[in-house]
């Protein structure tokens, strides 16, 4: 199963967190590939690295800072991560969902989790943003194997509204007033490293997957079971494999986000700010 996280490591991270920044932070921000420079607009900002804090793991993705940002945003306290871990980088998944877990001990009661993802929906278009109303893992592993942090939430925790459903209301009031086209549909979690094959993406689009990526999916769980408000964003970066013949590259991937960014830089703040 890998690697356990404990409540002391997770507090002792807290603990080393909360000692830097100046205010509990509201909304916590995870930011996928190609989208860090959303930090740009944070104010008043506090770097934390993840190499500093205690028990923390260290990011290795290519395209991914490892820190926390905090800082103000829509009037509001924040803290972004740049970077998140993947379970392809060999973390378990107790360790993927680590930041989740300091988060919430830090006081944080609304996560945004981002993701670049791959568009199976033959309506998207390759820089589209698509709302995140659910998803499914196909891999067996849950990061909430093991003993169950009580502190946190229950053994079988209901998942029916982890994509908390006042916050998709209010990103699509809030992308309407901006003229941003917002999509919704179903994330479809897959470990990779590899990109799916096609008749992946085939079985995927059949199961009711519209997008599919290699993240998010095991921090919502996390988050979920944790009681935190949660909003899923994933910026279409490609077409997932078999859509159309172009093999998949990591640099489409980054580049596709920085097609998305401005719409995205623009609709989180006003989200932020309506929270
Ligand atoms: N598949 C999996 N993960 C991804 C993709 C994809 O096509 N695009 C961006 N992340």
């Amino acid at each position: 199963m890998g690697k356990i996280v404990s409540m002391t490591e997770i507090k002792q991270a807290a603990e080393f967190i909360s000692a830097k920044i100046t205010e509990t932070p509201q909304v916590a921000i995870v930011l996928g590939s190609g989208l860090a420079d959303f930090c740009d607009q944070i104010s008043d900002q506090i770097e934390i690295s993840y190499k500093d804090i205690p028990n923390f793991p260290i990011s290795t993705a290519p395209g991914h800072k490892g820190r926390f940002v905090f800082g103000k945003l829509a009037g509001k306290p924040v803290i972004a991560m740049c970077g998140r871990f993947h379970f392809y980088e060999g973390y378990s998944m107790q360790e993927v969902v680590m930041p989740i877990w300091v988060l919430r001990q830090l006081g944080v009661e609304t996560v945004i989790i981002t993701n670049a993802a791959g568009g199976i929906n033959r309506e998207f278009e390759v820089g589209d943003l698509m709302l995140i109303s659910d998803h499914i893992k196909l891999c067996a592993e849950s990061p909430l194997c093991g003993v169950n942090k009580e502190e946190f939430g229950v053994r079988f925790n209901d998942m029916t509204h982890a994509y908390t459903p006042k916050l998709r209301e209010l990103a699509k009031k809030e992308a309407y007033e901006l003229s941003i086209p917002l999509r919704e549909g179903v994330y479809g979690y897959m470990t990779g490293p590899s990109y799916e094959t096609p008749a992946e993406i085939r079985m995927l689009d059949i199961v009711g997957a519209d997008a599919v990526g290699m993240s998010t999916a095991p921090e919502v769980i996390a988050a979920a079971h944790a009681g935190l408000q949660v909003l899923g964003i994933s910026c279409i970066s490609n077409f997932a494999a078999g859509i159309t013949d172009e093999p998949l590259t990591h640099d489409e991937v980054m580049e596709a986000g920085a097609v998305a960014v401005g719409s995205f830089n623009a609709l989180l703040p006003k989200v932020i700010e309506k929270l």
